[in-house]
């Protein structure tokens, strides 16, 4: 079995249900947000966040669970599908999920629209149904979100990220809604305060990886999906390109910061650089820092008794750090 399937063995029903309830809750009266909303449930992702909520759910439930289990995916789905749709917008990009984007069909206008409809759209299946513990830990996962991606922004503009500073991006832009995932499966089926937090944490260790995996992604001609390659041009500057930083002499540092400053749109510039990152040790620093996050992440999960829940899990934590897209 592959990866993916082994993943959602356990939850089949539940993703298949899934996505109809998700479908349904984008539904609108403007037949313009619906044309395009129909376009976005077509070409799906991997759907990782929901199998995040029910797999949670499921290991601290021992079995079971409603339709608020069912709503908080939803939720999650909604927020990480505007935030998709605002982040290419954001990033000037063309292409998601193998195909355009919705800036790139739509222009910017519509796509930053269609984000905010989306995003009222969660934020209201939980007003609606009175989820409100879960609405909480939602909502702070969009502010943290925004403030992620605004502290990137900053940075890009003045070029002097930190290893720090680039993680608590990650954590703010990434990391913080796959930890609301652990955390509202865990609340949507009753548990305790220590559990939630516990589950949030689980999840804020494997987002912070999933990130770093996605960086790394853009220092490779894979075919993921999205444009690779393009960190550099928007001047963004990830974990690689940061420790090569920190690590090369003072004439290699000037040429680099030169190149993002001033080259960052000139293609073989760009090539250039990727190419010393390789070849000076960003990418198996990267890795390193990948796997200690994943292996905390790990940790947490391993006081948990084992169950098909729980191996499912170690499965998607390996399936975060080895995935091909
Ligand atoms: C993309 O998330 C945005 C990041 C946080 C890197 P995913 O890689 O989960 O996107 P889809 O939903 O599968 O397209
Ligand atoms: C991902 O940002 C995080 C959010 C969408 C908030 P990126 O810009 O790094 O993600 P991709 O690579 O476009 O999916
Ligand atoms: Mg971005
Ligand atoms: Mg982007």
């Amino acid at each position: 079995m592959k990866a993916v399937e082994q993943i959602k063995y356990p939850i089949n029903k539940e993703m298949e249900l899934f996505e109809e309830k998700f479908k349904e809750a984008m539904l609108s009266k403007v037949p313009l947000l619906n044309r395009i909303t129909y376009y976005i449930v077509r070409r799906k992702g991997k759907q990782m966040r929901p199998m995040f909520v029910f797999l949670v759910a499921k290991m601290v439930s021992k079995g079971g669970f409603e339709d608020r289990t069912y709503r908080g995916a939803s939720v999650i789905e909604l927020i990480h599908t505007a935030t998709l749709v605002h982040d290419d917008v954001v990033d000037d990009s063309n292409r998601r999920r193998g195909f355009f984007s919705i800036n790139a069909l739509w222009k910017n206008k519509i796509a930053v629209l269609v984000g905010d409809f989306l995003l009222s759209k969660g934020l209201l299946l939980s007003i609606d149904n009175e989820d409100f513990d879960i609405l909480k830990l939602i909502s702070v996962a969009v502010r943290e979100m925004s403030e992620g991606e605004l502290l990137q922004i900053e940075k890009a503009r003045r070029l002097d990220i930190t290893e720090d500073v680039y993680f608590e991006i990650i954590r703010q832009k990434t990391a913080t809604l796959i930890a609301a995932c652990c955390a509202i499966g865990a609340a949507s089926v009753g548990a305790s305060d220590e559990e939630i937090k516990k589950m949030h944490e689980f999840g804020e260790l494997i987002g912070i990886a999933f990130q770093i995996k996605d960086d790394l992604f853009d220092y490779t001609d894979s075919n993921i999906g999205k444009p690779t390659g393009i960190d550099i041009k928007e001047q963004k500057m990830t974990l690689p390109l940061i420790h090569t930083l920190n690590t090369c002499s003072e004439k290699d540092k000037k040429w680099l910061i030169n190149s993002v400053k001033k080259h960052n749109t000139d293609k073989k510039r760009v090539k250039e650089v990727i190419n010393f990152v390789k070849e000076n040790g960003g990418i198996e620093y990267t890795i390193e820092k990948m796997e200690t996050y994943k292996n905390k992440a790990l940790a947490i999960l391993n006081t948990y008794p084992e169950s098909q829940y729980k191996s499912s899990l170690l499965t998607m934590i390996d399936y975060v750090v080895n995935r091909k897209k």
